[in-house]
């Protein structure tokens, strides 16, 4: 099973997994991390905003994005602008280690130009820009960054980056690729709430549809849950 950490809700979520990134930002030289969109990720930038704006230091962290929407980004579907409304606005970091995807550029040219990007800042790693830290979410149907269950190409992709397509809305995506994620030197799930409890449960225990859940294949990622997403294994 993969390493878990449980917590009531997902404010201890988030305060439980900000004092970890604190100390490994703390130990490090840079550190280079990912980010990603939804509800928890949200709670996180909210806490680091509030109790670490002064116990980071800033100026050795760089971010990027693990997928965002093909929107601007002032638009309210933007991760990035989710991302600075919670956090980038009240910390001192500098604008010039902040690496946001483009959405509202067109996509196909994006995912290249990102591609080169992350491969041109980080440490390459058997062939793959390797981040020290990704941060990724679940979704209820298994997804994870954009990589969505009717797109499990993505999880094998030559590429480090590719254009997704969300099942339902039809929205394009810009997602890092399954290698590059597994590259990284440390994965970590933000997942919570009731909705994700059955896939989670298929996940750990191997049962069901798991195979076919995205997020099951980023298998060295340890797992951040509440009392909701977990309480079914
Ligand atoms: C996004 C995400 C996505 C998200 C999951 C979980 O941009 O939508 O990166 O993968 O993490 O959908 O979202 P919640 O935490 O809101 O359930």
């Amino acid at each position: 099973m993969p390493k878990m950490h449980i917590y009531q809700d997902n404010q201890a979520v988030a305060a439980a997994f900000a004092a970890y990134l604190e100390e490994q930002i703390r130990g490090a030289k840079y550190f280079h991390m990912a980010l990603s969109g939804g509800s928890t990720p949200k709670a996180l930038f909210a806490h680091l905003a509030a109790a670490y704006a002064d116990r980071i230091d800033w100026q050795k962290l760089h971010l990027y994005w693990g997928d965002e929407r093909c929107v601007p980004p002032d638009d309210e579907q933007s991760n990035y602008r989710m991302t600075h409304e919670q956090l980038l606005q009240h910390v001192d970091i500098p604008t010039e280690n902040i690496h946001r995807v483009r959405g509202e550029e067109e996509p196909a040219v994006e995912v290249q130009r990102y591609g080169h990007l992350i491969e041109s800042r980080l440490p390459i790693v058997n062939g793959r820009p390797s981040f020290d830290l990704v941060i990724l979410g679940m979704g209820a149907d298994g997804h994870t960054a954009s990589i969505f269950p009717h797109e499990m190409e993505l999880l094998t992709a030559a590429d480090h980056c590719a254009v997704a397509t969300h099942p339902d809305s039809g929205q394009r995506r810009i997602s890092l690729t399954g290698e590059v994620i597994r590259a990284a030197r440390q994965i970590h799930f933000l997942v919570t709430g009731t909705s994700k409890s059955p896939v989670v449960k298929e996940i750990f225990h191997q049962t069901g549809a798991y195979e076919s859940y995205p997020a099951y294949h980023i298998q060295k990622g340890e797992w951040w849950m509440d009392k909701g997403a977990s309480g079914e294994l």
